[in-house]
């Protein structure tokens, strides 16, 4: 049987933990020759997702610098696509999302006349600068892909908006089949802080803040919303993963240092963070994949951000959009943590990003399209758990 040659591109933490399923998928089924590039666009956090998923890439292109700048991680990639792509001549280029990465990837893989397949299709806030480059960067790809696979049905509609109408599959969210690898009932945590917290007695709160629109004046604002969530509640315990960006670094320690129940802890790898938020009580977060992992643990997601491009879990109750202003942040943090009322109403498990099966979803749409099969893929359908 004729093998299609799919190459998976990416280079970011949260790529890299949406596309590990999918690649290992794809690795595991006769039907393809599975290769994978990472442009380490991250450095740390890519490797930290690459070890727990076991993922060994064909190709890193090892970009990254400290404090870069959109245009060099683009160029970088751009040049060293070229040689990869070259020699590797891909029947399909599978880039994910909306990072520098995904744009290049897209654009290099259009330039050698390699069809390009979209994962996480479809997501937008109809605001060019918010997200800040994002929202343009998947715009682009969506309009250099040949294959659109959109988490749900809301942004198969978007996608129709701007006339993209062929080759578009509704498959679920790649995030929720990790997620059901990770999470376990008895986890020790590494970091010794997380395994002393009293996640019954005490109400834990999950943050991590890292977005560039939210750097400058809204990160103030959030940092010190936070500060005072943590001095108003003697019942909290804050838990910040700081993002390794050194602008971000700078913005956590100055706000957050020196107080006895803020924890900023180094970036925790994928299995420390799922299960962490499996335990914690409330999140509070501007990150896109923590708005889809939260609801599907049952979790209330406080969302510091002016939008979202995930409406879905805001629909079933899950997620809160409270915007970057400290008094904002404060007053509806202080509602969830007193009003149980308002807060049980949040904390229901809401499941409307994936059932699990994406990867399968994906992979059976690439064979169906390169005529290896005759029948489509069953389309994700929203459920709630
Ligand atoms: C990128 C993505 C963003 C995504 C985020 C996930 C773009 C434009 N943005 O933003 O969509 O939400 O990743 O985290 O692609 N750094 C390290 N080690 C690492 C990772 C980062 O030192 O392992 C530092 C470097 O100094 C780097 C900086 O963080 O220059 C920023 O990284 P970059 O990829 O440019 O942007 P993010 O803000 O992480
Ligand atoms: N994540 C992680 N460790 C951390 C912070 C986040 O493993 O310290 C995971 C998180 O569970 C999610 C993904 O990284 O799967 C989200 O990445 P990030 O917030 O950096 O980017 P975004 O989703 O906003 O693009």
């Amino acid at each position: 049987m004729r093998k299609i040659k799919v190459m998976t591109v990416f280079g970011t933490r949260p790529e890299a933990i949406k596309m590990a399923p999918l690649a290992l998928e794809l690795a595991d089924r006769p039907e393809f020759e599975a290769i994978c590039c990472v442009t380490a666009q991250h450095r740390e956090m890519l490797d930290s997702v690459l070890n727990i998923f076991r993922l060994k890439p064909n190709y890193d292109l090892n970009i990254m610098e400290p404090r870069q700048t959109l245009s060099t991680i683009t160029a970088k990639c751009l040049n060293g696509m070229d040689g990869v792509l070259e020699e590797a001549r891909p029947d399909l280029v599978l880039v994910h999302g909306d990072t520098s990465t995904t744009f290049a990837g897209a654009l290099a893989a259009f330039y050698h006349k390699i069809p390009v397949g979209h994962v996480e299709a479809g997501l937008r806030t109809w605001d060019k600068w918010s997200p800040y480059p994002e929202e343009i960067n998947r715009r682009l790809v969506g309009s250099i892909a040949d294959l659109h696979f959109c988490p749900t049905a809301s942004n198969r509609e978007n996608l129709a908006r701007e006339d993209i109408r062929k080759n578009v599959f509704i498959t679920g969210n790649t995030v929720i089949d990790a997620l059901q690898t990770t999470v376990v009932k008895d986890f020790t945590f590494s970091e010794e802080i997380l395994n002393q917290l009293d996640y019954v007695n005490q109400k834990v709160i999950l943050v991590t803040c890292h977005r560039r629109e939210n750097y400058g004046q809204p990160m103030t604002g959030i940092m010190t919303a936070l500060r005072r969530v943590a001095d108003a509640f003697p019942g909290t315990e804050l838990v910040y993963p700081v993002h390794l960006s050194p602008v971000v670094q700078e913005a956590a320690h100055r706000y957050l240092d020196n107080h006895p129940r803020i924890h900023l802890t180094a970036p925790l790898d994928v299995r420390e963070m799922h299960n962490l938020m499996a335990r914690c009580h409330l999140v509070m977060t501007d990150s896109g994949g923590l708005q889809e992992e939260a609801p599907a643990l049952g979790k209330p997601v406080l969302v510091l951000r002016r939008e979202t491009e995930r409406p879905e879990a805001v629909t079933a109750g899950t997620v809160r959009l409270v915007g970057v202003e400290e008094e904002d942040i404060f007053q509806m943090a202080s509602t969830l943590l007193s009003n149980h009322a308002e807060y049980n109403q949040m904390a229901h498990a809401a499941n409307p990003y994936g059932d699990g099966h994406a990867c399968r979803r994906i992979a059976d749409a690439i064979t169906w399209h390169f005529g290896l099969c005759e029948t489509p893929p069953e389309e994700f359908m929203e459920h709630r758990l």
